[in-house]
C-alpha cells in the first residue's frame, strides 16, 4: 500500500512550478492512475474521480506551464471539498515521494471539452512533471509556516501536529486551528468577511482536507489510526472566529 511512502514526503516536499515540458514514461503515468483508486477517502459516499490531462487541457489566470494535469471531479455533497483536499493531497505526497514535481492549482479549469469528460463537476487539480528546479526542501526550517503554538491547542499529539503544520495550502493562508480533548483533535478553519469569502471559502475547505490528510498519514506511521467523525459542538467549545470543520478520534494501537 502506499501509505507508508507518504510520511517522509511531508517533511521534504514542496510546491514545483518549473517544469520540463517532457512527459512522464508511459508506465509512470499508469502507476499514477492506478494509485488514484487505492486512495483512501474522508467519506467513501461521495462519488469521486481523477483524469490526467496533457499540457493545453488547462486553462486559468495562473496556469503552470506543465506536461500533465491531474484533474479530480467530484459529486457536489456536503463536505465533498474537504473530501477532495484529502484525496488529492495523497497524491501530492504521492508525487514528491517519487522525485516528481507537483503543484495544486486553485484558479486553473480544464478546457471546456475536458471539462465534460466527466459526469461530475470539476473541483481541482495539480500540475505535475519532471521538474526543473528542486523537487525536495532540504531541512524543516524551509517551509514558511506558522508556530504550532498558533495552530493547536493540546500537548499529547503535539508530534502529530507537528505534520499538519506543514501542510501546504492556498496562497498559504494555513486556515486552520485544532484542539485536542482527550483522544480527540477538532479541527476549525478560520471565519473570513464576506469579500474573503467569496475568493476563499472554497479553498480553505479544499485546505482543510490536506490538513487532515497530514494527520492521517502521521497517525498511521506512529502506529495509531484516526476514525473521522463530525461532532455536535457547543458554541463555547468553538474558538472566536473559527468554525467547526471535522474531528478526529485517535486510537492507538494502529489497524
Ligand atoms: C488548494 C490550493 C490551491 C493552490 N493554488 C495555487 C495556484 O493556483 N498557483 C500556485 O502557484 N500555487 C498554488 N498553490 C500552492 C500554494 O501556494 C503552496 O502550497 C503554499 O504557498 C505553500 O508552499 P509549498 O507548497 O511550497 O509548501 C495552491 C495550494 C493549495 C493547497
Amino acid at each position: 500500500m502506499i501509505k507508508e511512502k507518504l510520511y517522509p514526503a511531508i517533511f521534504k516536499r514542496k510546491s514545483v512550478r518549473r517544469f520540463q515540458q517532457e512527459k512522464l514514461d508511459e508506465e509512470t503515468l499508469r502507476e499514477l492512475m492506478e494509485n488514484t483508486t487505492k486512495l483512501t477517502s474522508l467519506d467513501s459516499n461521495i462519488k469521486t474521480e481523477f483524469k490526467l490531462m496533457d499540457s493545453g487541457s488547462v486553462k486559468g489566470l495562473l496556469s503552470i506551464k506543465a506536461p500533465h494535469y491531474l484533474l479530480f471531479f467530484s459529486e457536489d455533497k456536503e463536505g465533498h471539498l474537504i473530501n477532495a483536499g484529502f484525496l488529492m493531497q495523497q497524491m501530492d505526497l504521492l508525487l514528491s515521494s517519487l522525485g516528481i514535481g507537483a503543484c495544486w492549482l486553485g484558479l486553473a479549469k480544464p478546457t471546456d471539452k475536458k471539462l465534460k469528460s466527466s459526469g461530475m463537476p470539476f473541483v481541482i487539480s495539480l500540475a505535475l512533471g519532471k521538474p526543473s528546479e528542486p523537487a525536495h526542501r532540504e531541512s524543516r526550517s524551509e517551509f514558511k509556516r506558522k508556530k504550532l503554538s498558533e495552530i493547536f491547542q493540546g500537548e499529547k499529539y503535539a508530534s502529530l501536529m507537528e505534520a499538519v503544520r506543514l501542510a501546504p495550502s492556498g496562497t498559504n493562508s494555513q486556515p486552520w486551528y485544532f484542539v485536542e480533548k482527550d483522544n480527540v483533535i477538532h479541527a476549525f478553519c478560520s471565519k473570513k468577511g464576506k469579500i474573503k469569502a467569496l475568493l476563499y471559502e472554497r479553498m480553505n475547505q479544499i485546505d482543510m482536507g490536506i490538513a487532515l490528510c497530514h494527520l492521517w498519514v502521521a497517525a498511521i506511521h506512529d502506529g495509531m489510526q484516526i476514525d473521522f467523525f463530525r461532532a455536535s459542538l457547543t458554541e463555547e467549545e468553538i474558538p472566536k472566529n473559527y468554525t467547526y470543520t471535522y474531528s478526529a478520534k485517535i486510537l492507538e494501537g494502529g489497524e
